[in-house]
């Protein structure tokens, strides 16, 4: 298991993981990324989207502001199995609610420990890309992704309304050292 950039490698995998994503009922105002997504087009032209993917980390390829953002997989074997944005700085509104780590696991992976590995083989990553500090947010009824937080060394600052969904925000933060 491991974090591997976007890669057309993984193309087959990808696509059946962004139909899961599509028809998740639970989750359905979540994923805007993945709902977007348009099957057809991944099929047809997958390393577009990986070019597109990558090209978020760099900053001069991003609409005006848009921080960069690193992406990686979680991968086993040949199968994808999740993915964990980094941004790498804060602006105000990602300091307010969003922080710099964003994650999910495919639906049909879920409760297996991914989630956990995840975010433990990210915070190596965000500490290369600079960051000291790492902010992670999570709804305050998302009781798997809080327990993920907290395992991996997140202190929990506050607790803050989010008033786009109704649903307070858990502000952590995991020292990363310097
Ligand atoms: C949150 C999410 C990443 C969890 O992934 P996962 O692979 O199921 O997580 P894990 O299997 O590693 O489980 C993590 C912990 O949560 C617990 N857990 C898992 N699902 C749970 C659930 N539905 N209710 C309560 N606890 C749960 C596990 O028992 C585990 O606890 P433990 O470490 O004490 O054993 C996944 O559900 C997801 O992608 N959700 C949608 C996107 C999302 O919410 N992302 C987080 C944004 S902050």
């Amino acid at each position: 298991m491991k974090l591997v950039l976007p890669s057309a490698e993984y193309k087959n995998s990808f696509i059946e993981a962004v139909k899961e994503f599509k028809a998740d009922q639970i989750n359905s105002t979540r994923y805007k990324t993945y709902r977007a997504l348009s099957i057809v087009e991944l099929e047809k032209d997958f390393e577009s989207y990986v070019e597109f993917k990558r090209g978020r980390a760099k900053d001069e390829k991003l609409p005006p502001g848009r921080v960069p953002a690193t992406d990686f997989w979680l991968v086993d074997g040949n199968e994808f199995i999740g993915r964990i944005s980094i941004r790498h700085r804060l602006t105000p509104e990602l300091l307010a609610s969003h922080g710099h780590i964003g994650y999910d696991i495919r639906p049909s992976k879920r409760g297996q420990g991914y989630g956990n590995k995840i975010l433990e083989l990210a915070l190596p990553k965000a500490k290369e890309l600079g960051i000291n500090r790492v902010l992670i947010t999570c709804d305050a009824t998302n009781v798997a992704s809080r327990k993920i937080i907290e395992k991996n060394g997140g202190v929990l600052e506050n607790q803050v309304p989010n008033p786009e969904t109704g649903v307070d925000k858990l502000r952590f933060w995991i020292d990363l050292g310097t």
